[in-house]
């Protein structure tokens, strides 16, 4: 393929995907997004693959292929619950993709470069390692985090932020040494004693960072591969990789910056790790414990409640997941709004262990868009709420982050779900949520908890409701009168 189709190329498959970007912005056109972003990925592969500078198809295909396979295989057969970890291992793989290319790339250096070229292009070999390294080790840690290998907690060393800046003082002292040398033997020393202490920092920023902020150490993590993969890309002087890492890298940083802001975090102190043990003396587990006492309910109380209630808001949280609850939620959602009921979701934005999780779930199950509200849009709404359903969300629901300013979780924005006439709560036992906080939630007067798994309950509540409706007929009393004008 000739050099300018090759850039053709490219620019087709840069637009593609950014309208992929685009699309993946809505729930509603977030399909087509995928696709576009599908045929992108095609075009720019094939092209690559027929350009000029590529010949050894044979390597090309003992590569390819092998990758091509065990990732499909990988994808299809990852539960939903563990995408976040299946995103986080395979950012890590960005990262040590840009750690290769950038060591090849030094070894194999075109003896044609001098002065500031060579300069330029030994900077974005040396930038391009130390991103690589951090997104690599960063990542790995993520993704014992999420599956649970490594604990959730923070670890927080003593001077652990004078650390970080050691080794970040140590890589730029590598790096001054590195532009120095002339020989290639002597400049491979520092770069690879400097991936070592990016790996490092690397590790400690991430396990720096507790529970509850882990959503935005992953978008954090998925905007340094795309940084990462840019510096590939000037690397390999590759135009659609730049562009690609750059959309990565900075919708990457965005969607960090909206968690923060949602989280009611700095973004700063996020990124520098251990957000609030500085200003919290407290640690998970020393929390003050809840008190009051656990009211148990029933199905059919549960049943008779919804039978009895106008407005009903359910909550999903990561149990609805684990569960995978999403469409016996969607059949009680509906069985609810044909009886009158005013039904709709509060979506906490970081419910779950992935940007988006419960509204994929509940788009999965059908259940309609315009009953799908976010926390800031329904949360005035729940002192007037009859029912809240919390189907498997514990962090998210926690008053303690509003009430208690010792609380792990103090100053994250929640559902305030308590100030309903009665709250529901769907878990299986009185565990703590992701961030490891006891929930005071569970202790309120209005508070009802219906332990066991969360799709067994909430489809025998279907079954009541249903012989409710029944013997209402049976009884002729009159059908509920429909109040509400959504369709489903
Ligand atoms: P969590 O606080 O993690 O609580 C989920 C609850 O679901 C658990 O307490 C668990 O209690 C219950 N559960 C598990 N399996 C269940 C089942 N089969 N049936 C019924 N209940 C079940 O969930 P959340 O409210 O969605 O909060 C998310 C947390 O994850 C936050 O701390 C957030 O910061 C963190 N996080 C989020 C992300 C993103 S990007 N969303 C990424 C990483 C971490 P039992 O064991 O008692 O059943």
């Amino acid at each position: 393929m000739s050099n300018n189709l090759l850039i053709v190329a490219y620019i087709v498959a840069s637009a593609l995907f950014i309208l992929s970007l685009g699309g993946l912005s809505d729930q509603e056109t977030a399909r087509k997004g995928n696709v576009y972003g599908i045929i992108g990925m095609l075009i720019a592969f094939i092209a690559t693959a027929l350009s000029l500078d590529v010949s050894k198809y044979g390597i090309l295909a003992s590569v390819v292929l092998p990758g091509a396979v065990i990732g499909a295989i990988v994808a299809s057969r990852v539960a939903m619950t563990s995408m976040p970890e299946l995103v986080a291992i395979l950012h890590s793989f960005v990262g040590i993709a840009a750690v290769l290319v950038g060591i090849v790339n030094y070894l194999q250096q075109s003896q044609s470069l001098t002065g500031a070229e060579l300069t330029i292009h030994q900077i974005e070999i040396f930038v391009g390692v130390f991103i690589g390294a951090v997104t690599f080790t960063g990542s790995v840690i993520a993704f014992g985090k999420l599956r649970g290998i490594i604990s959730s907690k923070p670890l927080l060393l003593p001077a652990r932020h004078l650390l970080n800046l050691g080794m970040i003082g140590a890589s730029v002292l590598l790096g001054a040494q590195f532009l120095a040398t002339e020989s290639i033997n002597n400049g491979l020393q520092p770069l690879l004693m400097m991936f070592i202490i990016a790996s490092v920092l690397g590790v400690h920023l991430v396990m720096a960072i507790g529970g509850a902020d882990m959503p935005v150490v992953i978008s954090m993590l998925n905007s340094y591969s795309g940084w990462a993969a840019a510096a590939a890309g000037f690397m390999l002087s590759n135009d659609l990789l730049i562009i690609t890492g750059a959309l990565v890298g900075s919708s990457g940083a965005i969607l960090s910056y909206i968690m923060c802001k949602a989280m009611n975090r700095s973004f700063i102190s996020v990124i520098l790790g251990g957000f609030g043990a500085d200003t919290s003396a407290a640690t998970v587990g020393d929390e003050e414990r809840p008190v009051g006492e656990v009211r148990k309910t029933t199905i059919e109380d549960t049943a008779e409640l919804l039978d009895n209630a106008k407005s009903v808001v359910i909550v999903p949280g990561y149990g609805m997941a684990v569960a995978q609850a999403q469409h016996a939620v969607s059949n009680l959602a509906k069985q609810l709004r044909d009886r009158g009921v005013q039904i709709r979701f509060g979506i906490h934005p970081v419910a779950g262990r992935m940007p988006g999780h419960m509204n994929v779930l509940l788009a999965e199950a059908n259940v309609p868009y315009d009953i799908v509200l976010e926390m800031d849009e329904i949360n005035e709404d729940f002192p007037k709420t009859d029912v809240v359903l919390v189907i498997g969300a514990n962090d998210t629901v926690n008053p303690s982050a509003l009430e208690n300013p010792n609380s792990p979780i103090a100053g994250m924005p929640v559902l305030e779900v308590w100030k309903a006439g009665t709250v529901v709560v769907m878990k299986r036992s009185m565990a703590s949520g992701y961030a490891g906080v006891e929930n005071p939630l569970f202790y309120k007067d209005n508070t009802r908890m219906l332990f066991g798994d969360a799709k067994k309950n909430v489809e025998e509540i279907v079954i009541k409701l249903t012989q409710l409706s029944q013997e209402s007929v049976d009884q002729g009393l009159p059908k509920k009168v429909v109040l509400s004008t959504q369709t489903s």
